[in-house]
């Protein structure tokens, strides 16, 4: 006797599947796949892999890792949260509120600035979730975002996902690598949905300046834009006034949103942690956005994330100080290959502006050959970082020293 769930009745065999000799997965792709960018940075760890394929030793200061290790009481607390079952659980959806505490303590501690952590701040795995986050919450398709070239890569990759188009303000070296916003037609102001800037500046290091943001403030009030900061390279300034937050613009609250990161002020790229603040209307929106988009932040980061928010930052202000001490050792060090850093005000890079009539992706693949130094070609970062190369200051003052030296003995006649 069968089982009452097996059928033994003959069962029509399926029908075949529809083949179609000329038909591909690939061509099902959505159109926005085709307009993403190159990410930039994945083509130099492929140059930097093949050159240590062949045996050769290669310094690479392309790389934007943090070298170091986090406070140790970031690590005691992450490891005890580990334990804690509170974390074997979900986290709240906009973040648990001992980090969004903490990042409102934070604000105020280290910019005098009052968020309200419930209505304008969201949880974010990193700073490129709230970018993308932030740009999927604007943007429709069509729409313009104004970015400030040389520009982190994300921002034009983000905006060609949801279908949008960037237009790209100038910053030139002889104005200190900051936007002259005013100078932009008011037709550009008038179309734009978002400007972003980036204060600490990847790849410049330009720092912005009160009237920088006042300015983007104003201008966003007159012609009805958005003003996002990212600023992943919070509190790593090299100048004796700290890297300040768009926040401490008057009623920059209004119209803007800053994207904040546990990567760089405490070396935790690996464990993915940051915050969105902001507008609490913008900060609604994309908090759904994120809802439906985003994996949360993970509970033991955010825990540990509080505890070095909530910490007096004597370890930030230590780690910018080396950044610091180490920009000094390159550029000393590239002087005596004939070489000279443009000024460097905060972040995690140096910017050299390459050598008389040198293309800079060429100049990159002749230090990478010659010399076995991997660098980042401005034109990476936007047309307008076309001249210059981006080196990090993420290895110790010796070794940038060493590569120095090994750029020096390679020169020969090349400029
Ligand atoms: C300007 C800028 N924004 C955002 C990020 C990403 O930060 P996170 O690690 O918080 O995602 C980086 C990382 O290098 C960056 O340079």
């Amino acid at each position: 006797m069968s089982s009452p769930n097996i059928s033994t009745a003959a069962t029509p065999a399926p029908a075949a599947a529809p083949t179609s000799a000329s038909w591909t997965p690939q061509a099902s792709l959505a159109h926005r796949v085709s307009v993403i960018p190159a990410n930039p940075f994945a083509a130099s760890d492929a140059r930097v892999a093949a050159a240590v394929a062949q045996g050769r030793d290669i310094i690479n200061l392309a790389k934007g890792n943090p070298d170091g290790a986090p406070p140790q009481f970031m690590q005691d607390a992450l490891a005890r949260a580990a334990h804690d079952p509170a974390n074997f659980k979900y986290p709240q959806f906009d973040g648990k509120p001992e980090f969004l505490d903490a990042a409102a303590h934070w604000y105020q501690a280290e910019h005098g600035v009052t968020i309200d952590p419930r209505t304008q701040l969201l949880a974010v795995a990193g700073a490129s979730v709230g970018i993308s986050a932030t740009i999927t919450t604007l943007i429709d398709p069509g729409d313009l975002v104004v970015l400030v070239g040389p520009y982190y890569p994300q921002y034009e990759g983000s905006t060609a996902v949801v279908g949008g188009r960037i237009h790209v303000i100038p910053a030139l070296e002889e104005n200190g690598f900051l936007p002259d916003l005013d100078s932009v037609p008011a037709s550009v102001w008038d179309e734009a949905k978002l400007l972003i800037l980036n204060y600490p500046n990847n790849p410049t290091g330009a720092v912005a300046t009160p009237e920088l943001f006042a300015t983007a403030v104003r201008l966003a009030h007159e012609h009805h834009f958005v003003v996002v900061n990212d600023f992943a390279y919070a509190g790593i300034g090299f100048d004796a006034q700290p890297p300040i937050s768009l926040f401490e613009t008057p009623s920059a609250l209004e119209v803007g949103v800053e994207l904040c990161s546990l990567s760089k002020m405490y070396m935790v790229a690996g464990w993915r942690g940051g915050f969105v603040a902001g507008n609490a209307g913008l900060l609604r929106a994309i908090k759904a956005v994120h809802q439906q988009t985003s994996i949360l932040m993970s509970s033991v980061v955010q825990v540990a994330g509080a505890a070095g928010l909530n910490s007096d930052q004597s370890t930030v202000r230590a780690l910018a100080a080396t950044y610091r001490g180490r920009y000094e050792a390159l550029n000393a060090g590239l002087a005596k290959a004939g070489l000279e850093l443009e000024p460097v005000h905060g972040g995690l890079f140096a910017w050299l502006k390459v050598p008389h009539d040198w293309d800079d992706a060429d100049f990159a693949v002749w230090l990478l050959d010659k010399a076995g130094v991997a660098v980042i070609p401005g034109s990476d970062f936007g047309a307008t970082g076309a001249g210059f190369v981006r080196f990090s200051l993420l290895e110790p003052s010796e070794t940038l020293e060493e590569a120095a030296r090994r750029i020096a003995a390679a020169r020969g006649t090349a400029w």
